[in-house]
């Protein structure tokens, strides 16, 4: 038995922050009902596209494990059958724009009404307040939530990141509180309302920044190789560039083959409880008793120097031959990966954090699988659900739709074409 199994989960999400959080609770045993606009779909179906007709792999990748239900909730059989869904399950996530499911007639109160027991779960760009009614996406998350402005390097403009921080992140956070409203629900035998903005669940990724934030207010962060370099700090914790957040100083390092591989590159710390490892391991033994070399407080203005060093040691090695090297010298450090290195990790296959996924349309693809492994409820990834692919199946298993009654509600165009499950 999964971990989640007897949780009905009405999926209202689209694009990706919804759609992360409801394929983790998926993957964890939840049957998720993916609610879809009849003939369309969740925009990312047909959103970089790359092979024709077949739904992209911005959907598939994030819609594992659901089942798909086209409706429409505008129009009065639509609204029957999503009542009868809230009724049903357990909770309900959503993440439109701020107001759109009130303008379907379905506000917080009114889903009370329906089925008090219901969580119903949503992600807007922010919280209460002047931005509230704004649509969001993920860079803007990363700009609002402090990220941006504390990424890139002090002499270059503010950086976005690769790591969906703002929509995969947001996703996360409301999944936890979805299963925390579900736990609480056992005591309380009430549902309630959960809700993350994506400029709180950035913050609260970028949370060590406001401690620099606020660090600056009482003198220079020593640990910022600005610091080092003798460049004045401003009024805002700044762009440290690689540096590396824990107070250890660390940068990334070319190594052999950085003129033609963009990747060759290793990320490395000088941590202070290894610096004697360090010097030996670059051949400068001299530098563990030097003066000015040999406390962390002595070495802040010389960084750049005994960076260079370590580089000129590192471009003699592979990413990975530094790795085997300073490993077991405890020298932290770490190869640059590319994305076709990591989709052909063996290793990663191994423990399912990759899948290798069979999809009638597209063929063969590869996902991540679940990040997070429980002992007693494994994952197996399912591939995407087609558009309106279960319709029939939760119109008729789930509602409990038969006879004149069930072709009433398909007569009426409200659930789209209804096909029969392809497998
Ligand atoms: N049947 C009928 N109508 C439906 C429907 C269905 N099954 N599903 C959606 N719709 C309607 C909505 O009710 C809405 O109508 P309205 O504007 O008349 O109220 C309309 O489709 C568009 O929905 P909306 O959420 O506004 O989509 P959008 O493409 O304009 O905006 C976002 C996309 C992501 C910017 C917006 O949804 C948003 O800000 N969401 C919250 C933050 C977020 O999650 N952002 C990151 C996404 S990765």
């Amino acid at each position: 038995m999964k971990a989640l199994e007897g949780v009905k989960i009405l999926d209202f999400t689209h694009v990706q922050s919804g759609p992360t959080c409801t394929q983790l609770l998926a993957w964890f045993g939840a049957d998720v009902l993916k609610v879809e606009r009849p003939g369309v779909g969740d925009a990312t179906r047909k959103q970089l596209v790359d092979v024709p007709g077949a739904d992209s792999l911005y959907f598939t990748m994030l819609n594992h494990n659901k089942r798909s239900i086209e409706l429409n909730s505008k129009n009065e059989v639509g609204k029957e059958v999503l009542t009868r869904l809230i009724e049903e399950c357990d909770v309900m996530v959503e993440n439109f724009a701020p107001g759109a499911l009130d303008r379907m007639g379905f506000t917080w109160e009114r889903i009370q009404e329906i089925n008090p027991r219901m969580i119903l779960a949503s992600i807007k760009g922010f919280g209460p307040g002047k931005y509230a009614d704004c649509k969001v996406y993920e860079n803007v998350a990363q700009c609002a939530g402090g990220s941006a402005s504390t990424t890139g390097f002090l002499d270059g403009p503010p950086l976005v990141t690769g790591a969906q921080i703002g929509d995969s992140g947001t996703g996360l956070h409301l999944a936890l509180g979805i299963v925390t409203a579900l736990f609480h629900r056992e005591k309380s035998g009430r549902g309630q309302k959960v809700s993350a903005a994506m400029q709180d669940g950035v913050l609260n990724l970028t949370r060590v920044k406001l401690r620099d934030q606020q660090r600056l207010e009482k003198g220079p962060l020593t640990e910022y190789s600005q610091f080092g370099e003798g460049i004045p700090f401003g009024e805002a914790t700044p762009r440290a560039g690689n540096d590396s957040g824990g107070g250890q100083p660390g940068r990334i390092l070319k190594c052999k083959g950085w003129e033609t591989d963009p990747n060759a590159y290793t990320y490395f710390i000088t941590q202070a409880a290894v610096w004697e490892k360090v010097c030996d391991v670059i051949g400068e033994p001299d530098w563990k008793t030097r003066e000015g070399y040999t406390t962390p407080k002595d070495r802040l203005d010389k960084l750049n120097e005994i960076f260079a060093r370590i580089e000129e040691w590192t471009m003699t090695k592979t990413k990975f031959e530094v790795m085997d090297i300073c490993n077991p010298l405890d020298i932290p450090v770490g190869p640059i990966l590319s994305m076709k290195e990591i989709a052909e990790d063996e290793g990663l296959y191994a423990t399912g954090t990759l899948v290798k996924v069979a999809h009638p349309e597209r063929g063969e693809y590869i996902s991540v699988g679940c990040p997070i492994k429980l002992s007693d409820s494994p994952v197996e990834v399912v591939r995407s659900p087609l558009l309106g692919e279960h319709t029939a199946e939760i119109l008729a298993d789930v509602l409990g739709y038969s006879g004149a009654e069930l072709n009433r509600v398909i007569g009426s165009g409200a659930v789209g074409e209804v096909k029969v499950a392809a497998e």
